[in-house]
């Protein structure tokens, strides 16, 4: 498994428009400034279906690659075999971080699945923040069929504030359902996001804002708020997965 001691030093990037951590949540995110953060869009790993100890035992690959074809493709990552009350606990720990750094009235919206939405939901008024609604991310019918059953054809985006909510001057109308498919070229992490999901949901956030994710992966996040004028702060415990961010995120920032 892919873990090195947390390097605490950020890589700046842009004159600052991103700073990009590599190391644990809960080591990074008490060493930044409170109210430094206009709003929180993260992605962190599921833990989903590690309800016994065998399904918590494994690697992702095995729980989320599918064929020989595929296999290898990408790096395994960390953080996602807490059963469900660990990974309540976990999560209200790190939300609650998020919670001192955010200003009052920004946005926390988080992912997750049919199976970790109730413990989300849990966590995030534990933490401090006024839950505010759920957006549906249509994954189009590219998911995994299941023969007999509903496909699982959607995740969830769980969003809350900070307070009262204080949408900005020219706030638009947003949708609360985006289809978006998984594409190949766009895909650069196991669980990676599209860039125009990502691009979507941050229309909810101003230019020049500054987004926070502390679970980065692939770096989805920072691509979409870079290419649309926002600042952005990311975390990234995996080394070989932090170094696939970095370099989207440079490209993004080069452009
Ligand atoms: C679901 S992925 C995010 C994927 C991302 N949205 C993308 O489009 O690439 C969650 C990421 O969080 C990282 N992670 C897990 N636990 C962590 C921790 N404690 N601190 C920092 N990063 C962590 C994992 O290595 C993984 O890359």
């Amino acid at each position: 498994m892919d873990i090195a001691i947390d390097r605490f030093a950020p890589i700046t990037l842009g004159d600052g428009t991103a700073v990009l951590f590599r190391g644990d949540v809960l080591h990074v995110l008490p060493t930044l400034e409170a109210g430094s953060v206009d709003h929180v869009f993260t992605d962190p790993p599921y833990s989903s279906g590690g309800q016994s100890r065998g399904a918590r035992m494994g690697i992702t690959s095995q729980k989320y690659i599918f064929g020989d074809k595929k296999a290898g493709r990408y790096p395994d990552f960390l953080g996602d075999n807490r059963d469900q009350r660990g990974y309540a606990y976990w999560f209200t720990l790190w939300a609650s971080f998020c919670y001192g750094l955010l200003k009052p009235g920004g946005v926390f919206a988080t992912f997750t699945d049919w199976r970790q939405a109730p413990a989300t939901s849990d966590a995030i008024q534990a933490a401090g923040l006024v839950w505010r609604g759920t957006v549906v991310w249509d994954k189009t019918e590219g998911s995994r069929p299941d023969k007999g059953r509903f496909r699982h054809q959607a995740e969830y985006l769980l969003w809350a504030s900070h307070g009262p909510h204080r949408p900005g001057p020219d706030a638009p109308c947003l949708p609360g359902v985006f289809r978006h498919p998984v594409r190949a070229a766009d895909k650069h992490h196991m669980a990676g996001k599209p860039t125009a999901l990502m691009a979507d949901l941050l229309r909810i956030t101003q230019p020049g804002d500054v987004i926070l994710d502390p679970f980065m992966g692939s770096g989805t996040t920072g691509v979409a708020a870079i290419q649309s004028g926002r600042r952005f702060i990311g975390i990234e415990q995996s080394p070989a997965i932090f170094e696939t961010a970095a370099s989207r995120i440079r490209t993004a920032l080069a452009k």
